[in-house]
């Protein structure tokens, strides 16, 4: 470390995590303050790698935001009842009752179950999103993630002519229903309108293009519903053939950063009786997809 505790440029050792996507950034602690270059080399390996993992760490609530603000403004989640509740920007994914220490036996979140990209239901969807694995199971509870710039450049000549200028309709409680979460309330459907985004969109940092779908999307603009859904399926098996997942399984004090612009994600299943998992989220602000 140099002086100040500040984290310093030649302690930063990255390690490609898969041929797919991913890497892991050792020799890094982030409950310190880390100065602009190595941020900057940090940015950079975010964006030639679509997801970082930083092994062995130990976060506050308060180091963990400060990191995530780095990389922008942040996301307080529609879902109040996912809310710290010192820190409302921290989305707790947690299956251990606070006041007794025990597992509940329920799944905290069945929405991430589905492959989804972070907030597609927003108007501003997400950039990226940070996760820190405070408890982690022995078995299940991974993390699976597919890289959508490879799914989009694999796809078809005609399918990605098929697919130029048409845009997916995202609504967050079609997608919770349909993964068997508890329905939303009235006032988290008002906040949480319907909004449509291309299926095929340019990342603004890169410029690539890529595909942009997620189980949020509740029908194709301007196709019959059962077109649209078929479409979708297509789409949906194609990006998530093993050629193009990284499957991350959790170690705990890992904290992965993910682009939500270029990649899909979904949570595996856990023994949510048996084994414990608590994971603390962070996302950040994006733009509008174009
Ligand atoms: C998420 O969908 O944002 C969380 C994924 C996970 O719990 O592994």
């Amino acid at each position: 470390m140099a002086a100040h505790g500040m984290v310093s440029e030649r302690t930063l050792d990255i390690v490609p995590l898969s041929a797919v996507m991913g890497a892991e950034i050792r020799g890094i602690d982030l409950s310190r303050p880390i100065d602009d270059a190595i941020f900057t080399r940090i940015l950079d390996a975010f964006h030639r790698h679509l997801l970082l993992c930083f092994p062995g760490q130990h976060l506050t609530e308060v180091q963990h935001v400060a990191f995530s603000r780095r990389f922008g403004d942040l996301q307080i989640h529609v879902l109040e009842q996912y809310r710290h509740p010192v820190h409302p920007e921290i989305y707790v994914l947690s299956n251990v009752d606070p006041k007794t220490g025990k597992t509940t036996g329920r799944h905290p979140d069945r929405g991430t179950l589905v492959w989804h990209s972070d907030l597609s239901f927003q108007r501003r969807p997400a950039l990226a999103t940070l996760l820190y694995g405070i408890d982690v199971p022995r078995t299940g509870g991974d993390t699976l993630f597919a890289n959508m710039y490879a799914a989009y450049e694999a796809l078809p000549e005609a399918t990605k002519r098929r697919i130029a200028g048409l845009r997916g309709a995202h609504d967050l409680d079609y997608s919770r229903q349909r993964a068997g979460a508890p329905p939303m309330t009235e006032q988290q459907r008002r906040e949480t309108p319907t909004v449509d985004h291309p299926i095929v969109r340019t990342h603004p940092e890169t410029g690539r293009k890529l595909l942009y779908i997620s189980h949020h999307i509740c029908r194709i603009e301007g196709l019959p519903i059962d077109a649209g859904a078929a479409l979708l399926d297509e789409l949906m098996a194609h990006a998530t053939d093993k050629r193009f997942v990284y499957h991350h399984r959790w170690r705990r004090g890992d904290v992965v950063i993910w682009d939500n612009r270029c990649t899909m994600h979904c949570a595996t299943p856990y023994d949510a009786t048996e084994e414990r998992r608590v994971m603390h989220r962070t996302v950040v602000k994006g733009d509008v997809p174009v």
